[in-house]
């Protein structure tokens, strides 16, 4: 959200306010000093709250386009330029806070006498985020966006979409700065725990739903961070230089499905430049791509501090976020000026606030009160996070079958750090303080990111849920951080359970794709005193595991929420039967990355000049890169190389086997692909027929799958159809997208690379527009 500059910033304009409003919000934590201001300060909105939407609306009819129109042409200059600027709540002195309304990421004023609401902004996806801004307040903690991509099950991100939508509605909120669908494309990227995977379609599919379910509340969705925003290293200042065919069938793909499901009120524009051109300026994306060819209606908000110009309003930039923290509030006092000059013509504000208006009135803001004491289910809405834990932990394998263990163990060894406090979670803004509160947090993050991420832990912990699933067996707890030690622990056990973690937070990536601190050396060690070890991956990313040969049974629980270890219990005892599949390929090396160097990890810090040209939101040196991958994030780039990652994409296993047959793929005009899935073992469970096709001359792609729960012996057909976008190529220079005539191979499996059947088929050529 900011970093050291703006921060510095902050501290020379206002000497009030020391910091920004995240490194604020751990202020509070620590020092009690604004928790009371800001609880006195909720209390006294609650009086005001319920005002903002009593008046009536401005426009009478119904229809979004002619509401907003009816209202501008009744609003005065000022006020249509209000709705193009948000500010930080958390960074206004405490006099000048709006009065009425909650304490979240930013705030839009409204405009009363017209019945404009304003808009209240909260974080993000997995949660109604809280960065210490609101003390003591807590909120139900999904597990995080790659475990929800382990569902594979849209419903399940819809299930998820509504709940949070609801807790930030019933907290006040009207607009959630959540559907993060960047494309995982390197697995040290420290923010890849918030998005969906590798794969467009199934990443974009997820978030759509994400995005529905959210809105079902009534309440803005932001798709984001548009685009290319795929690393943390050097993010305000690095460019992503891409040829428009990759880009259209890679990243811009995952927003253009995630948009069409999920029809979000609002996307975010990013901190980086894409081919050299900072994405919130940058007209080819928010003017050609998102307008002209995809048909948004929405408005554009940028990230906090990833303004750079007043120019950002005619690029198509509608509304600078958080305006404390970029290098100058661009739009409102710089756009002033620049009104006044004649640079911007006034023309621009009414588009830019016509369009948040209809968005507004589209999505009923005007119609919901802000009410900020509303109650919340959390008992239910803790099953919603359970539920989604419990479809999305991934069996990566299973060897002998020693999972399910059975009721028998006398005496389990838990190894891991903080097994004994709690589950982590990803740092950053989307960082929610679950229900049941912080057990510990503690400053772990390096850089930028120290500024305002926390690792925490909370929710069950993984002691705690194996003591209630396993009630015949002592539960023996060690740390892992004494290697001959824990080794010892595990040879007095008869089942040990390793938890091993590796945090990731936003702002920050990670050299390397090992588990940190001497981990795996102690793991080795635990398995080498006792080969009944259980490895599960407490983890924001693929890691490499140079221990796996050696144990029996890994399973990836991912950063798995506020009640994930009761749901890895659950698996551990075989009541619930695992069904995750991986939505990221692990690789087996660093080596077989398409890049092997992280971009920008040796790029020299800011230098005074350079800050000043890029603004205050420079950390290091700008730089530039390029994706030798291109379209073929993941999978396809180690299909295309013909290398054997650790576990492929899609992989996960189930404790009951299936059986995929009778594959028959159609062609012509659509290509669709219709199987049986029968499930041949003794148990109920749900398999993930994957189908993917190979295009002449190309490397695979995901082209749909399925989720069917399915008991003994049960078979269900299934039928996949092709989105022609997802088998085409985008040519650029006729502005649309081909799919070339040809024989197509149509591969189905239970992974990238675990294949049960093929079948060839013969596509017509056919063409659709972007
Ligand atoms: C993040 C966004 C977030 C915003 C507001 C930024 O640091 O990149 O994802 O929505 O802060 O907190």
């Amino acid at each position: 959200m900011f970093n050291v500059q703006s921060v510095a910033q902050t501290v020379v304009t206002d000497r009030r306010i020391k910091a920004s409003g995240k490194l604020i919000g751990y202020l509070a934590l620590a020092t009690g000093i604004w928790s009371g201001q800001v609880m006195a300060q909720q209390q006294d909105l609650r009086a005001t709250a319920r005002t903002a939407s009593a008046t009536a609306p401005a426009g009478t009819s119904q229809d979004p386009d002619a509401r907003a129109q009816q209202t501008l042409a009744q609003m005065t200059a000022e006020e249509k330029q209000s709705l193009l600027y948000g500010s930080m709540p958390m960074m206004m002195p405490a006099a000048k806070r709006p009065q009425g309304v909650q304490v979240g990421a930013g705030y839009v004023a409204g405009v009363p006498r017209l019945g404009v609401p304003p808009q209240v902004q909260t974080d993000a996806s997995l949660g109604v985020s809280n960065m210490g801004m609101r003390p003591k307040d807590v909120a139900t903690a999904l597990p995080s966006g790659l475990l929800l991509a382990s569902t594979w099950d849209p419903q399940i991100l819809e299930a998820g979409g509504r709940m949070i939508g609801s807790e930030a509605r019933a907290k006040g909120f009207n607009v959630m700065l959540a559907g993060g669908v960047n494309l995982v494309r390197d697995p040290r990227a420290g923010r890849n725990f918030e998005y969906l995977g590798e794969d467009p379609l199934l990443s974009g599919t997820l978030g759509g739903h994400q995005i529905r379910g959210v809105q079902s509340n009534n309440i803005v969705s932001t798709i984001k961070h548009f685009a290319l925003n795929d690393q943390e290293t050097g993010r305000n200042v690095h460019s992503v230089n891409m040829d428009e065919a990759s880009m259209r069938e890679s990243d811009l793909l995952a927003f253009q499905i995630g948009m069409e499901i999920g029809d979000p009120g609002s996307v975010m524009c990013s901190y980086n430049r894409v081919n050299t051109i900072y994405t919130c300026e940058n007209k080819f994306l928010l003017t050609d791509v998102l307008r002209r060819d995809w048909g948004f209606k929405g408005y554009v908000m940028s990230d906090w501090g990833s303004v750079h110009s007043v120019g950002a309003l005619t690029a198509g930039l509608d509304q600078q976020s958080g305006e404390q923290i970029d290098a100058k509030r661009w739009f409102s006092t710089e756009l002033t000026a620049a009104l006044s000059a004649g640079s911007i013509p006034a023309q621009a504000v009414d588009v830019a606030a016509g369009r948040i208006l209809r968005t507004l009135y589209a999505h009923g803001l005007d119609k919901t009160p802000l009410s900020m004491d509303a109650t919340i289910d959390y008992a239910a809405n803790a099953k919603v996070a359970r539920d989604a834990a419990a479809a999305g932990i991934v069996l990566l394998k299973n060897e002998g079958g020693i999972l399910p263990l059975a009721q028998t163990a006398k005496r389990i060894a838990v190894i891991g750090s903080r097994a004994d406090l709690g589950v982590t979670s990803g740092g950053g803004s989307s960082m929610v303080a679950p229900v049941g509160g912080w057990k510990l947090q503690v400053s772990a993050a390096k850089g930028i990111a120290k500024l305002f991420a926390r690792k925490g832990y909370a929710g069950t912990a993984p002691v705690d849920a194996i003591k209630a699933a396993f009630p015949q067996a002592e539960v023996v707890f060690d740390d892992g951080t004494d290697t001959a030690r824990a080794a010892g622990v595990a040879k007095s056990a008869d089942i040990v359970l390793v938890v091993a973690e590796k945090w990731t937070t936003e702002a920050e990536d990670h050299a390397d794709i090992s588990l940190p601190d001497g981990q795996d050396a102690m793991i080795e060690a635990v398995a080498a005193a006792n080969p009944r070890t259980v490895v599960a991956l407490e983890v924001g990313n693929p890691v490499l595991m140079p221990w796996a040969a050696k144990v029996p049974a890994i399973l990836s629980i991912w950063f798995p929420g506020q009640d994930g270890a009761s749901a890895m219990a659950d698996i551990l005892t075989g009541r619930v039967n695992p069904s995750g599949h991986l939505p990221v390929t692990f690789p087996a090396s660093l080596s077989q990355l398409p890049l092997t160097v992280l971009p920008g990890s040796d790029a020299p810090p800011a230098d005074k000049a350079t800050r000043a040209v890029y603004g205050l939101t420079a950390d290091t040196k700008p730089f530039e890169f390029s994706y030798p991958e291109g379209s073929d994030a993941g999978y396809r780039w180690f299909d295309a190389k013909k290398a054997k990652p650790l576990y492929p994409f899609g992989h996960g296993l189930s404790y009951t086997t299936f059986r995929y047959d009778g594959l028959k793929a159609t062609g012509g005009k659509t290509l669709s692909a219709t199987f049986t899935v029968t499930n041949t073992g003794d148990r109920e469970g749900a398999a993930v027929p994957q189908v993917y096709v190979r295009a002449p001359g190309k490397s695979k792609r995901l082209i749909g799958w399925a989720k069917p729960n399915l008991r003994p012996g049960e078979s269900r057909s299934v039928t996949v159809t092709a989105d022609p976008r997802v088998i085409g190529n985008f040519d650029a220079k006729a502005q649309r997208w081909v799919v070339p005539a040809g024989t197509y191979v149509i591969e189905l499996g239970s992974s990238a690379t675990e294949t049960a059947a093929t079948a060839n088929v013969k596509l017509q050529r056919q063409t659709r527009k972007p």
